[in-house]
């Protein structure tokens, strides 16, 4: 059996989506924590309901990012990935090096297009008329590890945030489980 961390901040969808991917054991991939940098997040009470075991811890409460970095990684059971499914925060040097080539980050548009935390935003603002999502391995760069999986979306010219954004979630909610169990089968 292989595990994960997942790191979220918010909704949760794409959690949800890992939860019920890897829910069927035959899947061999077992969450093993939530790290959530907001207790109140909706995430949060999706990992309850999943029985995943939960970290939350508030930045402001630590010295500065290696302090907060160093309490996760602390916290963290032995895993052999890291996924990071809406986690809104760059990782700093302390992650990055307890999790060598072992972290994978959602993003939703096609990097290197629209890097940052409005892609979908930023697509529609551009004018694209295809954007969609990426999965790729974490560096000290802001979405600029190299790109692993990416699946394309059509815009269309009537599309707004609240249509694009749907589209984009249901094809994440699919690219992000499966790659993460092509890499852990690699
Ligand atoms: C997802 O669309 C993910 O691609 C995005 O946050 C959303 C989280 O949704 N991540 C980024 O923008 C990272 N730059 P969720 O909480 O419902 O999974």
């Amino acid at each position: 059996m292989k595990t994960i961390a997942v790191f979220a901040s918010g909704t949760g969808s794409n959690f949800a989506a890992l939860t019920e991917f890897f829910g069927d054991e035959r899947r061999g991939v077992r969450i093993a924590m939530l790290v959530c940098d907001h207790k109140d997040a909706p995430v949060v009470a999706k990992a309850h309901a999943a029985n995943v075991p939960v970290f939350t811890l508030n930045y402001r409460d630590y010295a500065n990012k290696a302090a907060a970095e160093a309490a996760i990684v602390a916290a963290l059971p032995p895993v052999d990935l890291v996924v990071l499914a809406g986690f809104m925060r760059i990782l700093g040097p302390t992650m990055l090096a307890a999790f060598p080539q072992r972290i994978v980050n959602l993003h939703p548009a096609l990097l290197p297009s629209f890097p940052g935390r409005t892609g979908i935003e930023d697509a529609l603002a551009y004018g694209v008329r295809v954007t969609g999502v990426t999965v790729h391995y974490v560096d000290a760069g802001v979405d600029s590890g190299t790109i692993i999986a990416q699946e394309p979306v059509r815009v269309l010219p009537t599309d707004s945030f609240a249509t694009l954004a749907p589209r984009i979630h249901q094809v994440e909610h699919i690219l992000l489980p499966t790659t993460v169990a092509a890499l852990l089968a690699d």
